[in-house]
């Protein structure tokens, strides 16, 4: 008998990692002028309404930048599909979680409420960015959506290698 052509594989349910760096715990209080009346609560809720019967997912929210290099090393080692990052105004200087990124081979899709490249020019830039697979900017909670979509291989930007940026010395 040949060997079935299915790779099971692609059908084990992905563990996706959600991290919210500085400030996003208080979502749907802070500015909601700019972030929108959506708790991260609520908005954790949506992504397990959309996505649990896809995806194992995991939410981690810090102000803290050491805290979130450690929980990013940490999603390395661990059995961790993907890894959707809005690391707030740590997006900005954060030269630290770059690095963190930057060195696991999990991929990192940077996500923003805001559309940050239409706000004040120290937003405009991100130091993560470079280091990511994708960004996805300006949807409000939609945002996040996309990113998780992104990561489960149901829109073209995920891949099994490290964009070509990364390679070079
Ligand atoms: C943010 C944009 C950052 O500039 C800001 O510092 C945040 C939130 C966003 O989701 O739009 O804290 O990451």
């Amino acid at each position: 008998m040949t060997a079935p052509s299915v790779s099971w594989h692609r059908f084990r349910v992905k563990n996706i990692a959600i991290l919210n760096g500085p400030n996003l715990d208080r979502l749907g209080k802070r500015e909601p002028e700019i972030y929108g009346a959506t708790t991260l609560a609520e908005l954790e809720k949506q992504l397990l309404a959309e996505f649990g019967s896809v995806a194992q997912l995991e939410f981690f929210q810090s102000n803290h930048e050491g805290a979130l290099i450690d929980k990013i090393s940490g999603l390395a080692d661990a059995k961790c599909d993907g890894i959707v990052f809005n690391p707030g105004a740590f997006t900005h200087y954060s030269i630290g979680l770059r690095d963190a990124v930057a060195a696991i081979r999990v991929p990192v899709v940077e996500v923003h409420l805001s559309n940050i490249h239409g706000r004040e020019e120290f937003r405009r830039h991100s130091v993560i960015a470079a280091v990511s697979r994708g960004q996805i900017s300006g949807f409000g909670p939609g945002s996040y959506l996309l990113g998780v979509d992104a990561l489960l291989g149901t829109s073209p930007a995920p891949g099994g290698r490290r964009p070509a940026a990364r390679r070079r010395p």
